[in-house]
Protein backbone atom coordinates (compact mmCIF):
# COMPACT_ATOMS: atom_id res chain seq x y z
CA UNK A 1 0.00 0.00 0.00
CA UNK A 2 1.15 3.57 -0.73
CA UNK A 3 0.41 7.19 1.04
CA UNK A 4 0.76 10.08 0.18
CA UNK A 5 0.29 13.21 2.19
CA UNK A 6 0.13 16.65 0.13
CA UNK A 7 -0.01 19.29 2.48
CA UNK A 8 1.74 22.69 3.52
CA UNK A 9 3.08 21.19 6.84
CA UNK A 10 4.93 18.54 5.89
CA UNK A 11 6.76 18.59 8.61
CA UNK A 12 4.66 17.89 11.16
CA UNK A 13 3.95 14.59 10.05
CA UNK A 14 7.85 13.56 9.55
CA UNK A 15 8.08 12.35 13.20
CA UNK A 16 5.11 10.09 13.62
CA UNK A 17 5.50 8.94 10.02
CA UNK A 18 9.10 7.71 11.30
CA UNK A 19 7.77 6.22 14.64
CA UNK A 20 5.41 3.77 15.17
CA UNK A 21 3.60 0.63 13.89
CA UNK A 22 3.63 2.80 10.83
CA UNK A 23 7.50 3.01 11.07
CA UNK A 24 7.20 -0.81 11.57
CA UNK A 25 5.17 -1.62 8.40
CA UNK A 26 7.52 0.34 6.04
CA UNK A 27 10.55 -1.14 7.57
CA UNK A 28 8.66 -4.78 6.12
CA UNK A 29 7.93 -3.37 2.94
CA UNK A 30 4.14 -3.32 3.69
CA UNK A 31 3.42 0.21 2.92
CA UNK A 32 5.39 3.54 1.49
CA UNK A 33 4.54 6.78 2.67
CA UNK A 34 5.66 9.75 1.03
CA UNK A 35 4.83 13.98 2.05
CA UNK A 36 4.58 16.30 -1.18
CA UNK A 37 4.61 19.76 0.19
CA UNK A 38 1.90 22.23 -1.75
CA UNK A 39 4.03 25.08 -1.29
CA UNK A 40 6.41 23.85 -3.55
CA UNK A 41 3.85 23.64 -6.55
CA UNK A 42 3.07 27.46 -6.01
CA UNK A 43 3.99 29.62 -8.78
CA UNK A 44 3.55 32.94 -6.46
CA UNK A 45 7.03 34.34 -5.71
CA UNK A 46 6.26 33.83 -2.33
CA UNK A 47 5.28 30.49 -2.32
CA UNK A 48 1.71 31.72 -1.70
CA UNK A 49 -1.14 28.50 -1.80
CA UNK A 50 -4.30 30.86 -0.59
CA UNK A 51 -5.95 33.95 -1.81
CA UNK A 52 -9.42 35.92 -0.49
CA UNK A 53 -12.63 34.55 -1.38
CA UNK A 54 -14.45 35.72 -4.42
CA UNK A 55 -17.53 37.21 -3.61
CA UNK A 56 -15.74 38.69 0.03
CA UNK A 57 -15.77 37.84 3.57
CA UNK A 58 -13.46 36.70 5.90
CA UNK A 59 -10.65 34.23 6.02
CA UNK A 60 -8.27 32.84 2.77
CA UNK A 61 -9.03 30.10 0.56
CA UNK A 62 -6.79 27.67 -0.65
CA UNK A 63 -5.99 28.29 -4.50
CA UNK A 64 -6.71 24.99 -6.90
CA UNK A 65 -3.53 25.98 -8.92
CA UNK A 66 -0.98 24.34 -6.07
CA UNK A 67 -3.24 21.19 -5.02
CA UNK A 68 -3.75 19.75 -8.31
CA UNK A 69 -0.60 19.83 -9.48
CA UNK A 70 0.65 18.42 -6.43
CA UNK A 71 -2.11 15.34 -6.62
CA UNK A 72 -0.84 14.99 -9.96
CA UNK A 73 2.74 14.62 -9.28
CA UNK A 74 2.06 11.53 -7.02
CA UNK A 75 -0.73 10.43 -9.18
CA UNK A 76 0.32 10.93 -12.86
CA UNK A 77 -2.41 11.91 -14.15
CA UNK A 78 -3.89 15.29 -15.26
CA UNK A 79 -7.09 16.46 -14.86
CA UNK A 80 -8.78 19.85 -16.70
CA UNK A 81 -11.99 21.12 -17.58
CA UNK A 82 -11.62 19.34 -21.19
CA UNK A 83 -9.65 16.18 -19.75
CA UNK A 84 -12.22 14.89 -16.87
CA UNK A 85 -10.71 12.64 -14.12
CA UNK A 86 -10.89 8.66 -15.82
CA UNK A 87 -13.58 6.86 -14.08
CA UNK A 88 -10.88 4.36 -12.82
CA UNK A 89 -7.76 4.96 -11.29
CA UNK A 90 -5.27 3.84 -9.29
CA UNK A 91 -5.00 6.07 -6.63
CA UNK A 92 -7.93 6.80 -4.68
CA UNK A 93 -8.01 10.53 -3.64
CA UNK A 94 -9.28 11.39 -0.20
CA UNK A 95 -9.61 15.04 1.16
CA UNK A 96 -9.83 15.09 4.72
CA UNK A 97 -12.59 18.32 5.86
CA UNK A 98 -14.58 18.49 8.75
CA UNK A 99 -17.83 18.51 5.93
CA UNK A 100 -16.81 15.09 5.39
CA UNK A 101 -18.11 11.67 6.13
CA UNK A 102 -17.38 10.39 9.91
CA UNK A 103 -14.59 8.11 9.66
CA UNK A 104 -15.29 4.34 11.54
CA UNK A 105 -13.72 1.07 11.12
CA UNK A 106 -15.65 -0.44 8.67
CA UNK A 107 -14.32 2.15 6.04
CA UNK A 108 -10.68 1.76 7.55
CA UNK A 109 -11.02 -1.93 6.49
CA UNK A 110 -12.87 -1.13 3.04
CA UNK A 111 -10.37 0.96 2.04
CA UNK A 112 -7.46 -1.40 3.33
CA UNK A 113 -9.34 -4.18 1.13
CA UNK A 114 -9.97 -1.97 -1.83
CA UNK A 115 -7.10 0.35 -2.76
CA UNK A 116 -3.63 0.04 -3.44
CA UNK A 117 -2.45 3.89 -3.65
CA UNK A 118 -4.65 6.49 -1.26
CA UNK A 119 -3.24 10.11 -1.88
CA UNK A 120 -4.85 12.26 1.22
CA UNK A 121 -5.35 16.28 0.35
CA UNK A 122 -4.90 18.18 3.95
CA UNK A 123 -6.89 20.97 3.84
CA UNK A 124 -7.04 24.61 5.98
CA UNK A 125 -10.75 24.54 8.09
CA UNK A 126 -10.75 27.79 6.51
CA UNK A 127 -11.61 26.38 3.21
CA UNK A 128 -10.75 24.82 -0.60
CA UNK A 129 -11.35 26.31 -3.28
CA UNK A 130 -14.39 24.56 -4.81
CA UNK A 131 -13.49 23.28 -7.83
CA UNK A 132 -10.80 21.12 -5.77
CA UNK A 133 -13.70 19.21 -4.10
CA UNK A 134 -15.43 18.73 -7.03
CA UNK A 135 -13.27 17.66 -9.41
CA UNK A 136 -10.36 15.85 -8.12
CA UNK A 137 -11.01 14.20 -4.52
CA UNK A 138 -12.95 10.78 -4.98
CA UNK A 139 -14.04 10.88 -0.95
CA UNK A 140 -13.93 13.63 1.98
CA UNK A 141 -13.13 12.49 4.94
CA UNK A 142 -14.14 13.47 8.90
CA UNK A 143 -12.40 11.78 11.77
CA UNK A 144 -15.30 13.32 14.32
CA UNK A 145 -17.40 16.15 15.33
CA UNK A 146 -15.06 18.82 16.13
CA UNK A 147 -12.90 21.61 13.94
CA UNK A 148 -9.48 20.76 13.35
CA UNK A 149 -7.48 23.77 11.50
CA UNK A 150 -6.08 21.40 9.07
CA UNK A 151 -6.46 17.73 8.01
CA UNK A 152 -2.82 16.71 9.28
CA UNK A 153 -3.60 14.78 11.94
CA UNK A 154 -7.13 13.48 10.54
CA UNK A 155 -4.80 12.21 8.17
CA UNK A 156 -2.57 10.03 10.32
CA UNK A 157 -5.19 8.78 11.93
CA UNK A 158 -6.77 7.49 8.66
CA UNK A 159 -3.56 6.12 7.66
CA UNK A 160 -2.99 4.81 11.35
CA UNK A 161 -6.33 2.56 11.18
CA UNK A 162 -5.89 1.28 7.81
CA UNK A 163 -2.09 0.73 8.20
CA UNK A 164 -2.98 -2.19 10.80
CA UNK A 165 -5.42 -3.74 9.01
CA UNK A 166 -3.40 -4.62 6.19
CA UNK A 167 -1.75 -7.76 6.29
CA UNK A 168 1.20 -8.95 7.38
CA UNK A 169 2.12 -5.59 9.76
CA UNK A 170 0.66 -6.64 13.12
CA UNK A 171 2.49 -9.22 14.60
CA UNK A 172 0.93 -12.40 15.60
CA UNK A 173 -0.40 -11.93 19.10
CA UNK A 174 -1.81 -8.30 17.92
CA UNK A 175 -3.54 -9.93 15.13
CA UNK A 176 -5.23 -12.59 17.35
CA UNK A 177 -6.19 -9.60 20.12
CA UNK A 178 -7.47 -7.84 16.90
CA UNK A 179 -9.69 -10.61 16.05
CA UNK A 180 -11.01 -10.80 19.46
CA UNK A 181 -12.08 -6.87 19.20
CA UNK A 182 -13.61 -5.97 15.14
CA UNK A 183 -16.86 -6.06 15.16
CA UNK A 184 -18.44 -5.05 17.77
CA UNK A 185 -15.93 -6.47 20.11
CA UNK A 186 -15.53 -6.00 23.75
CA UNK A 187 -12.70 -6.13 25.69
CA UNK A 188 -11.66 -7.08 29.41
CA UNK A 189 -9.33 -5.18 32.10
CA UNK A 190 -6.11 -6.31 32.03
CA UNK A 191 -3.58 -6.15 34.88
CA UNK A 192 0.26 -7.21 34.79
CA UNK A 193 2.75 -7.05 36.92
CA UNK A 194 3.25 -5.71 40.19
CA UNK A 195 0.80 -7.28 42.54
CA UNK A 196 0.55 -4.71 44.31
CA UNK A 197 0.85 -1.29 43.20
CA UNK A 198 0.69 1.57 45.86
CA UNK A 199 -2.28 0.03 47.64
CA UNK A 200 -4.16 -0.81 44.34
CA UNK A 201 -3.91 -5.18 44.48
CA UNK A 202 -4.90 -7.06 41.26
CA UNK A 203 -8.19 -8.81 41.61
CA UNK A 204 -7.71 -12.20 43.62
CA UNK A 205 -8.98 -14.12 41.08
CA UNK A 206 -6.48 -13.50 38.32
CA UNK A 207 -3.78 -14.69 40.34
CA UNK A 208 -5.60 -18.40 41.59
CA UNK A 209 -4.70 -20.56 38.08
CA UNK A 210 -8.43 -21.51 38.05
CA UNK A 211 -9.23 -20.09 34.22
CA UNK A 212 -12.55 -21.15 34.53
CA UNK A 213 -12.92 -19.07 37.19
CA UNK A 214 -10.56 -16.30 35.00
CA UNK A 215 -12.77 -16.55 31.80
CA UNK A 216 -15.96 -15.97 33.77
CA UNK A 217 -14.60 -13.10 35.59
CA UNK A 218 -13.54 -11.59 32.07
CA UNK A 219 -16.83 -12.23 30.69
CA UNK A 220 -18.43 -10.19 33.16
CA UNK A 221 -15.91 -7.17 32.66
CA UNK A 222 -16.21 -6.65 29.42
CA UNK A 223 -16.84 -3.32 28.01
CA UNK A 224 -16.92 -2.41 24.28
CA UNK A 225 -14.05 -1.01 22.53
CA UNK A 226 -15.88 -0.41 18.93
CL1 LIG B 1 -10.68 15.58 8.47
N1 LIG B 1 -10.32 18.11 9.13
C1 LIG B 1 -10.49 19.16 9.94
N2 LIG B 1 -9.92 20.33 9.62
N3 LIG B 1 -11.23 19.13 11.04
C2 LIG B 1 -11.78 17.97 11.35
C3 LIG B 1 -11.63 16.82 10.58
C4 LIG B 1 -10.88 16.93 9.45
N4 LIG B 1 -12.32 15.82 11.15
C5 LIG B 1 -12.86 16.34 12.23
N5 LIG B 1 -12.55 17.63 12.36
Amino acid sequence: MRFDIVTIFPLALDSYIKTSIIKRAQEKGIVSIGTTDIRAFSEDKHRKTDEPPYGGGPGMVMTPGPIFSAVESVTGVHVSHSIPKPRKRSAHVVLLTPRGKRFTQKRAEELAHDFEHIVFICGRYEGIDERVHENLVDEEISIGDYVLSGGELAAMVVIEAVTRLIPGVLGKQESLAEETFTGGGKEYPHYTRPEDFRGWKVPKILLSGNHEKVAEWRKKKRTKKI
